[in-house]
């Protein structure tokens, strides 16, 4: 399945499928950025502001970290999985071989994308449309996600290497209080980047037959 290659309209289509493919998780990063922090921004406020949200509730929330306050940021994981070690929750072993050396593989990339959800700012359309109630966090999530995914493409699209981290609520408060970010936003996903160091690890795909059909074709 798959072998012809389709024709498209817009040869568009066929450079996104492409830089579909080449976003992967990219571990082994340094500090450095093959383009200007304006370029950064530009691809995170653009996925701030384009990417979809149920009923148009724009509900994600995006901090950009670069150079020294990316290092913070782990710093702080660092800091406090010591104290986790330090109080005997961690077992220092796995610490010192595993989780200092990947916290220190995050840190020393070029920046992190911090991602947030402001759930709070959902209260009204809850009321308005109840019988949806429910559904709005997820929604606000799902949203969320597509916000990670579209950066994540767009800087691999750049030259640069990144990782998707899950360090909440571990990381939360200090967060919180060290870039003053507003208590109803919700830390979901921390996304690495920086030039890689090492190519991404093989990736196995199981049978697009017993993931997809298609009827009507
Ligand atoms: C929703 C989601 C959560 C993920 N969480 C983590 C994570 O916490 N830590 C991590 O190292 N990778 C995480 N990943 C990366 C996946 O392990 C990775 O995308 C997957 O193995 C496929 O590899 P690829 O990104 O190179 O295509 C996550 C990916 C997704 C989509």
């Amino acid at each position: 399945m798959g072998s012809t290659q389709p024709e498209f309209n817009n040869p568009a289509t066929t450079t996104l499928l492409e830089l579909v493919k080449a976003r992967r998780t990219y571990y082994g990063l340094k500090a450095e950025s093959p383009i200007s922090d304006e370029a950064i921004e530009r691809i995170v406020q653009d996925a701030v502001l384009h990417v979809p949200s149920s009923f148009n509730t724009q509900t994600s929330r995006v901090v950009l970290l670069l150079k020294e306050e990316h290092q913070k940021l782990w710093d702080i994981a660092i800091n406090i999985m010591e104290s986790l070690v330090a109080a005997g929750k961690v077992p220092k072993e796995m610490f010192e071989n595993h989780t200092k050396p990947k916290l220190n593989a995050f840190r020393a990339g070029y920046g992190t994308v911090l991602f947030f959800v402001d759930y709070d700012s959902l209260a009204a359309i809850k009321e308005q449309f109840a019988i949806y109630a429910d559904k709005f966090d997820p929604f606000a999530l799902e949203s969320n996600a597509m916000s990670q995914y579209l950066v994540w493409a767009a800087l691999c699209s750049e030259g640069f290497g990144a990782n998707l981290q899950h360090y909440s609520p571990l990381i939360d408060e200090q967060v919180q209080k060290t870039w003053n970010i507003p208590a109803s936003w919700k830390l979901d996903a921390q996304l690495v980047f920086g030039t890689p160091t090492s190519e991404p690890s093989e990736k196995t795909f199981q049978p697009i037959e017993d993931r997809y059909k298609v009827f009507g074709k």
